[in-house]
């Protein structure tokens, strides 16, 4: 496995490959992105990860300074799940000046649940993930990028961008990875002290049971969804957590379902809520 830090000595590492396969992450690896890594083996003559800690999908509060950066464990995973090439950049590489030409996504998707209490946030993961696509997959008739199903809007979000440019990548997703009780792995739980990591879990089993509440109201007018959102909300509250939204969206496009869809439609329970200093999110479909 190589690990090169510039565009250029990633271009020459990729020259024999004809459709590499990617996939993005900010590090502190946990097993929910080495399972990306082992589907991009299937997927392309060469696996591509990055390792890039993206200060533009950012806001100034948030944890970008203390994010964990641990690339040399990383590197150590990712050798052992066979990855081929780890392109770890810089911040000066990959910004070599203040990067004020942006990706703006679709409001309708980008500016609801993430998008709304993150705003920003998707502008700047949509101007990273154009640039490395860029340094990944340019002049190359094709590729694929993996991506992990427990970032939802990020996936769909992702997907559009591709899409609308007629990007020639197909993108993946992957199963988000749970810990043995249920709790998403995400790199942000190593923020959790042992009492909120005991506690995390009551944010997917929350959402389970907002999902199993609205699939057994029938198909309940919108109040009395809205209703067993709030309800999911408030419960959370009592434990301690400060919920930002659980909520039950179509799949398809993660607006409200309509009456009939609630009662038979794909839908997916998504939350965001924050334990201590730690926000987690987590979808689930119902
Ligand atoms: O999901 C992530 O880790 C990041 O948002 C991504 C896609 C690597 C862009 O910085």
């Amino acid at each position: 496995m190589k690990i090169v830090h510039t565009l250029a000595d990633l271009r020459l590492a990729l020259t024999d490959s004809a459709h590499p396969a990617f996939v993005p992450t900010m590090g502190n690896l946990h097993a929910g992105h080495l399972d990306l890594v082992t589907r991009a083996k299937a997927l392309g003559d060469c696996t591509v990860a990055s390792i890039f800690v993206n200060r533009l999908q950012f806001a100034p509060h948030e944890d970008f300074d203390s994010y964990p950066r641990t690339l040399e464990a990383d590197a150590e995973q990712l050798r052992a799940h066979g990855c081929d090439l780890v392109f770890a950049p810089s911040e000066r590489e990959l910004y070599p000046q203040p990067q004020t030409f942006k990706l703006l996504p679709d409001p309708a998707l980008a500016d609801i649940l993430e998008g709304h209490f993150r705003p920003g946030f998707f502008t700047g993961v949509c101007t990273v993930v154009m640039k490395l696509f860029q340094a990944v997959f340019a002049g190359k008739a094709q590729g694929t990028a993996v991506f992990g199903q427990k970032d939802r809007q990020q996936l769909m979000v992702v997907r559009h961008m591709t899409e609308q440019f007629a990007l020639p990548i197909r993108i993946v997703s992957g199963p988000t990875q749970r810990a043995a009780d249920g709790l998403a792995l995400s790199s942000r739980n190593v923020y959790l002290s042992a009492s909120e990591r005991a506690e995390a879990v009551q944010l997917s089993l929350a959402l389970k049971a907002l999902g199993q509440a609205v699939r057994a109201s029938g198909s309940p007018a919108l109040p009395d969804l809205l209703a067993l959102e709030q309800q999911a909300m408030h419960a959370l509250s009592a434990r301690g957590w400060k919920p930002d939204y659980l909520t039950v969206r179509r799949q398809s496009d993660l607006l409200p379902p309509t009456p009939t869809e609630r009662a038979t439609g794909a839908l997916v329970a998504l939350g965001a809520a924050r334990l201590g200093s730690t926000r987690l999110i987590d979808n689930l479909d119902i």
